[in-house]
C-alpha cells in the first residue's frame, strides 16, 4: 500500500486526455489499490489515475469515505474500480456541491445527469455494466471528466471559470 502524490491545479498533467488501459496485469491492480489508499487518506470519494500522474482510463470511488466516522468505529468500505468506463446512457438532472482533491479550497454547485448507465472493465479486463444514481452518478461523471482532461471548474460559465482559475493559480503559486 503506497500513498501517491495527488497533482493539483494548475498542473498541466491534469489537462491530458487519458489513454485506454490495455494491460490488465498486477501493476494495474496495484495502482488501483494505491489510488484507493490515497483517496481514503485524503478523504475523497473519487480519484482518477491522471490525478496521481498516470494518464490511464482508470478511476476509483468510495462514497462511504465522506460519511462521519466515530472514533474507533469500523465503517465498511465500498471501494469501486472502473477501467475504461464509457457512458451508455444518461438521464435526469441533479445539482450538487462538488470539490476535487486536485482543486484545493474550492467547491461549487455543478449540474449533472442524475442517472447513468456505464460500461467498463474490472481490473481483470472483464466487461461490466452498471446503473448509478444520485451521488454515485455524480461522482462517476466527475471522475470521467478527469479522463478527458476536464476539471469541475471547467464546467462553470466561461467568465466564472476564468475568474476561479485565476484565483486558484494565484493561491497555488509558492510564496
Ligand atoms: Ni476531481
Amino acid at each position: 500500500m503506497n500513498i501517491l502524490q495527488v497533482y493539483k491545479f494548475p498542473h498541466p498533467l491534469l489537462k491530458l486526455k487519458s489513454r485506454l488501459v490495455t494491460r490488465f496485469d498486477g501493476r494495474l491492480k496495484q495502482l488501483a489499490q494505491d489510488m484507493l489508499t490515497t483517496m481514503y487518506k485524503e478523504r475523497g470519494v473519487g480519484l482518477a489515475a491522471v490525478q496521481v500522474g498516470k494518464p490511464q482510463r482508470l478511476l476509483v470511488m468510495d462514497l462511504t469515505n465522506d460519511l462521519p466516522r466515530e472514533q474507533g468505529s469500523t465503517l465498511r468500505r465500498e471501494p469501486r474500480i472502473y477501467v475504461n468506463p464509457e457512458l451508455l446512457h444518461t438521464e435526469g438532472e441533479i445539482t450538487t456541491r462538488e470539490g476535487c482533491l486536485s482543486v484545493e479550497g474550492y467547491t461549487t454547485d455543478i449540474r449533472r445527469a442524475s442517472r447513468v448507465i456505464v460500461r467498463y472493465q474490472d481490473t481483470g479486463g472483464r466487461l461490466m455494466k452498471e446503473t448509478l444514481e444520485g451521488l454515485a452518478a455524480v461522482c462517476l461523471q466527475h471522475e470521467m471528466d478527469h479522463l478527458e482532461g476536464r476539471l469541475f471548474i471547467d464546467r462553470l460559465s466561461p467568465v466564472k471559470s476564468r475568474m476561479v482559475k485565476k484565483r486558484l493559480s494565484r493561491q497555488a503559486r509558492p510564496a
